[in-house]
């Protein structure tokens, strides 16, 4: 008698147990699907933004004119590129290393430090100036601007990077 009560109590939490299981994972399963569907909501939404947003970029990103950007260039954050160049070039009048001196040199005339032998390439371009723009051009890549220009120098390919060190370079006449 005994035995059958204590087995029938085992059995009835046992299904109680059972049914709490069971709700539990319905009800997490109810939960879980409801996450789903805001997690789709969301991702189309999203989707439909990213369609939009990137149509227009891409259009407007090829030409940010260069002005623009020497507008509002960070002569501080040029400083610290002029290490690419101070190997070669020195900040002093007058003293030419491997590369002429470059102090004045925005606005100044084309080979015209004086004392340094030019190549012919930039030799034969003195009658033009160094305006910022030009300097962008010719240190973007020094020998796709200036074909057979003794300047080893491989490039710097980021327009902020150039406007940046072009306005530290105009602090330094
Ligand atoms: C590996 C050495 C080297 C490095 C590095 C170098 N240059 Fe030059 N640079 C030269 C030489 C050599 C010339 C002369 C080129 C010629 O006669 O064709 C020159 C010429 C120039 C001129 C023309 C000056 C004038 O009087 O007409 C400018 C401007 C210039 N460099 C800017 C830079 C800048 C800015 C950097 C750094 C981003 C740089 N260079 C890095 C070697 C270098």
């Amino acid at each position: 008698m005994f035995d059958t009560m204590t087995i029938t109590k085992a059995a009835g939490a046992l299904c109680a147990a059972l049914l709490v299981f069971l709700l539990g994972g319905w009800a997490a399963e109810g939960l879980y699907n409801v996450d789903q569907h805001h997690d789709e909501d969301h991702v189309s939404g999203y989707r439909v933004e990213i369609a939009e947003d990137s149509g227009e970029p891409a259009e407007a990103e090829p030409e940010v004119p260069f002005e623009e950007v020497f507008a509002s260039a960070d002569a501080g954050a040029g400083e610290r590129l002029w290490r690419q160049c101070s190997s070669c070039h020195a900040l002093n009048a007058g003293q030419n290393g491997v590369g002429p001196y470059l102090v004045g040199v925005v606005g100044r005339q084309i080979a015209s430090a004086d004392g340094f032998d030019y190549s012919d390439t930039l030799a034969g371009m003195s009658d033009q100036t160094w305006t910022p723009e030009n300097i962008s051009h010719f240190i973007e890549n020094p020998r796709t601007w200036a074909p057979g220009t003794a300047m080893s120098y491989p490039g710097m390919s980021d327009i902020e990077d150039r406007a940046n060190l072009i306005a530290y370079l105009e602090t330094q006449q």
